[in-house]
Formats: structure tokens, sequence, C-alpha cells
């Protein structure tokens, strides 16, 4: 029998990863035959996201990374400039100002629903919101929003992990990361002519990022604002359509959407595995010791469902007191996105779960797209009587 992250990995282990990761985590820190060690335990990964003997940069790039990609100090100077435009985490910002819009994109996504049957709530809710947002935030024209669909789906498939096709997917992400540069580019140059109320404009302004740094700021929010939100929101219809007791619950008090969302980042996370870390030293962990060099991935999805840190763990709780959950990661590159992502899965369920009459699953499980580290449904087709 194969280990299990291999079968992780493999598109059969896409519907349900989870008695996958339950096995993985009987060994914390396990070894893959390409010499990369998979971390599966919530303290050991815990523990890993806040060593600085972790490193997140990327040596693979024929140019400086965005800030994801980059360690202290130079990382901690990029972040910092783009959230003074983005509003700290729990600070009204610019976030809570988007709110009303958000509202009413929302809205229009729903009432486009009424007069039939039958949706995808995949392409024609989840996708639509965030991407409408984070276009927004950064100044990206409205009608531009359709190019980034192909762009940000092959992107993803370019992600790995695994060490086997990694010259073929470099080379394929650097065509298609051209292409988002190229694109910001041209959008920095028209801003710095005429700027606007946005983010990219607001970099520009303050004069202490480059043209490259803002333009790799740029696509970095532009790619993580589409890829990941998406999945949240589809794995949240998913698991309210599987679990009618915490629907009707949802339904009847629509300020459980809150706890909901917590536990759906714990639950059915979009980020599964962050597979980007290198040791910079030996590093002992869980009792092994990682060598100098070697490929980490962290398995955030095994370690938020670890029953040593959370009761019942694969149980969809609205009811936990504590949710300490690995969905956006920790440490000095916890989701920058938080706020945002928080808020669009709260106001888009809350309008599906509000509006739609009698919604049931018509594919279960669903298509999933191919992606082990941001997994997510492909399509999402329900079947409802009505939309109010
Ligand atoms: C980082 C998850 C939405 C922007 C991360 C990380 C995770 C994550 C796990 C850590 C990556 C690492 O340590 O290497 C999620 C999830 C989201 C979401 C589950 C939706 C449900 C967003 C959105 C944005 C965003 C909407 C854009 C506005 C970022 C950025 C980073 C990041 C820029 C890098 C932060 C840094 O390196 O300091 N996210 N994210 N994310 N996320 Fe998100």
């Amino acid at each position: 029998m194969t280990c299990p992250f291999q079968r992780v990995l493999a598109p059969s282990g896409r519907p349900d990863p989870y008695p996958l990761y339950a096995e993985l985590r009987a060994t914390p820190v396990a070894r893959q035959d390409d010499g990369t060690y998979v971390v599966s335990t919530y303290q050991e990964i815990v523990s890993l996201l806040h060593d600085p003997r972790v490193s997140s940069r990327r040596r693979d790039l024929d140019r400086t990374p965005a800030f994801i990609g980059l360690d202290p100090p130079e990382h901690d100077r990029l972040r910092r400039l783009a959230m003074r435009h983005f509003g700290p985490p729990r600070s009204p910002g610019r976030i809570d100002a988007l709110r009303p819009q958000m509202q009413a994109v929302t809205t229009g996504l729903v009432d486009a629903l009424a007069g039939r049957n039958r949706a995808d709530l995949v392409e024609e809710v989840a996708y639509p919101l965030p991407v409408a947002m984070i276009c927004r935030l950064l100044g990206v024209p409205a009608e531009d929003e359709g190019r980034f669909h192909a762009w940000a789906d092959e992107l993803i498939e370019t992600l790995g992990p695994g060490e086997e096709d990694r010259a073929e997917r470099e080379q394929a992400r650097r065509e298609v990361t051209g292409r988002f540069d190229r694109y910001l580019g041209d959008l920095v140059d028209a801003r710095r002519h005429d700027p606007g109320d946005d983010m990219l404009s607001g970099m520009i302004a303050d004069g202490e990022m480059t043209r490259d740094e803002i333009v790799r700021t740029g696509v970095l929010l532009l790619i993580a604002g589409h890829e990941t939100t998406i999945n949240l929101i589809a794995n949240g219809m998913l698991t309210f359509l599987r679990n009618p007791g915490v629907l009707a619950r949802v339904q009847a008090d629509p300020g459980l959407i809150v706890p909901a969302v917590e536990e759906l980042l714990r639950f059915e996370p979009p980020v599964q595995l962050i597979s980007s870390r290198v040791a910079l030293e030996d590093l002992t962990v869980g009792g092994v010791t990682i060598p100098a060099g070697s490929p980490i991935t962290l398995a955030l999805a095994a370690g938020s469902r670890d029953p040593a840190h959370v009761p019942d763990p694969d149980r969809f709780s609205l009811d936990r007191p504590r949710n300490e959950h690995l969905g956006f990661g920790g440490g000095v590159h916890y989701c920058f996105g938080a706020p945002l992502a928080r808020l669009e899965a709260q106001i888009v369920l809350t309008e599906l779960v509000g509006r739609l009459r009698g919604p049931r699953l018509v594919d279960d499980p669903p298509p999933y797209r191919p992606s082990p580290i941001l997994r997510g449904p492909r399509h999402l087709v329900v079947d409802y009587d009505d939309v109010t």
C-alpha cells in the first residue's frame, strides 16, 4: 500500500482526504521518498509555522518573489506597506467599507438564480463575488475581471507538490505569471497617471515600493483573492447540505454564520497544505531531525482535525467554545486576506441559506478541481424549489 500522503496527492484522494490525513498523523513527521518531510499534527505544525529556521523564501525564481515567498525582514516591510492600504485585522478600514458593495453584488448574484430550479453555485456565486471584491480593492476595472479565470486556474495547477514534474510545472508557471505581471504592470502605469481610491494607487502614492514590488504584490493579492474564498463558499454550502441539522440552525439563527464559517475553515479548509517551506538548519520536531535544506510540507487540514487538539474532530459543530484551526496558517505569513475572506463567506452563505428554498445536492461528492493544495469543488450543482 502506498503511503497515505501519496494517496492525498492522487486525484482519488480529493473527495475525502480526511481518513488519509488520520493515517498520516500516525507518523507526525513523515519523510517522503523525494526527501520532503510532511508534518501532520497540530502542535508540530504550529511550532514550524513560528520557527525562523523554516524559510518561505523562493529561490527558484528569476525575479524577487512577492512577500508570501520572502522571509523577514524583506517580507515584513512589504507586508506592512501593503497592509496600510488594506486595513489591519479587526480594525475598520477598506474591508468594512466594502460591506455594502459586497452585499449588493451578492444580492444580485442570488437574484439571478430565480425563475429556475437548478444552479451551479461555484460558477454563479462562489467565484464571481470574491473576484469582484479583490478587483475593486486593487483597482482592476470591472470589464477585465473575466480575463483572469483561466489564468488563475492554470496557475493553481503548477503549484505541485512533488518533485517529478517540477521543471515542466515551472515553465508553465513562468508563462502564466508573465501574463499576470504584464497585466498588472500596465495597470500600475495607468494608475500612476490617473490615480483612484484603490490599493494600487495608494501603494504608488506612498512612494516606498518599487514598480516591481507593487506589481508582485498586486499579482499575489489578485490570485489569493481568486482561488481560496471560492472554495470556502462552495465547501460551506456542500457541508450545510450534507448536514441538514446545521442548515436548519443557521436558517433559524443567522448569527450562527460566524461560528459556522470558523468551523468550515477547520473542517473543510480551502488551503489544505503549505508545500513551500525549507529547513535552513537541521531541526528536530516530533522526535525527528529534519536535515538542513529539506523541503517541508505542512498538512494544515490534517492538523485542524488532530484529535490531540480538537475533541471529536470529524464532526462539524457550531458549538466549539474555542475554535483554534490552521485554516489561515500562522506566524508571520498568517493570511493577509482573512478579514476579507471571512466577511465574504459570511455574507454569501447567509444569503444562500436565507433565500434558497429546499436546496438539495445533485452530485455528492461533487467533481473536484485537481489541486490537492487549494482543494474545492469544480462545480456545485444544486436543485431548489424557489428563491425568495
Ligand atoms: C496567506 C489561507 C483568502 C491573501 C495565506 C496562508 C493561508 C491562507 C493558509 C498562509 C500561507 C503560508 O504560510 O505560506 C487563505 C484562505 C482564504 C484566504 C483559506 C479564504 C478562505 C485570502 C484573500 C486574500 C489573501 C481573499 C487577498 C486579499 C493572502 C496573502 C498571503 C496569504 C497575501 C501571504 C501572507 C504573507 O506571506 O505574509 N492565506 N487565504 N488570502 N493570504 Fe490568504
